[in-house]
């Protein structure tokens, strides 16, 4: 299959309906020093979530402890995730109860923001001149900033550019959509609820959510 599959979900459903399992001691000791158990649902949620996808996407075998990371900067384990042993690179983001998991056979970036900041504070740093006209005129700027800024995040992920950088990447195509393509990478979007996601993958993203029972929903707009 050549695609990117990408998965939206609340945490507490996949908590509810995927098995539990060791999430591996690196990630067991980062989730442990998480204060809040909100944080550390998501932490946990957002790995089985990725599970899912790569079991989707045709990987048998894996269990989320075989979910390894390794530091772009430090080599420690935590950041990008690395490549499944099927071959297949992985991505997700978690947002106050929300999470996001892709795979694809190309390096790709997941984002998920659940919560819009204070635009006027950050809008000058993290848009375009362009872009921040686009959100100022939008019937809902909140949403149409998080659409921007997960799309962003998803390209920092997807190793395009580093957060710092983002101000001048423009991702934006109208206050209500994004560019097709930013630097080689399909962009694409859901809404789950008040939480926007973005992905940013080679291919393009067939997006899903999960029914009652877990099983993969395929989401029309994706
Ligand atoms: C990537 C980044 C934008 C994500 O930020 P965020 O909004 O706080 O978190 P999200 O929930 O959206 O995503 C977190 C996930 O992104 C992934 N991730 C983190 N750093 C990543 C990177 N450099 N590249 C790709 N994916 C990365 C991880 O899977 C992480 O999951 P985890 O926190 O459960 O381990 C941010 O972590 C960043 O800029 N990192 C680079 C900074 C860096 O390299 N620091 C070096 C420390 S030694």
């Amino acid at each position: 299959m050549s695609a990117a599959f990408v998965f939206i979900a609340e945490s507490a459903h996949v908590l509810h309906t995927l098995a539990r399992e060791p999430l591996g001691e690196p990630a067991e000791h980062r989730m442990r020093r998480l204060r809040s158990a909100g944080d550390r649902d998501d932490f946990s949620a957002a790995r089985r979530l990725a599970k899912r996808a790569a079991e989707y996407a045709g990987e048998s075998g894996l269990g989320v402890m075989d979910l390894r990371q390794r530091c772009d900067s430090c080599g420690g384990e935590h950041g990008r995730p690395v490549p499944t042993a099927g071959g297949w690179h992985v991505s997700w983001g978690h947002s106050r109860g929300y999470v996001v998991a892709g795979v694809s056979r190309s390096r790709l970036g997941v984002d998920i923001e659940s919560h819009a900041p204070d635009v006027s504070e950050i809008a000058e740093t993290v848009l375009t001149p362009r872009e921040r006209v686009m959100v100022d005129s939008a019937s809902d700027p909140s949403h149409s900033f998080l659409s921007a800024w997960t799309a962003k995040e998803a390209l920092v992920k997807a190793g395009v550019c580093t957060l710092d950088d983002v101000g001048q990447l423009k991702v934006l195509r109208t206050s209500n959509a994004l560019l097709p393509h930013q630097a080689g990478f399909a962009l694409s979007a859901a809404v789950l609820r008040g939480a926007v996601a973005a992905a940013a993958t080679r291919e393009d993203a067939q997006w899903f959510g999960l029914d009652k029972q877990g099983n993969p929903r395929a989401m029309l707009d994706g």
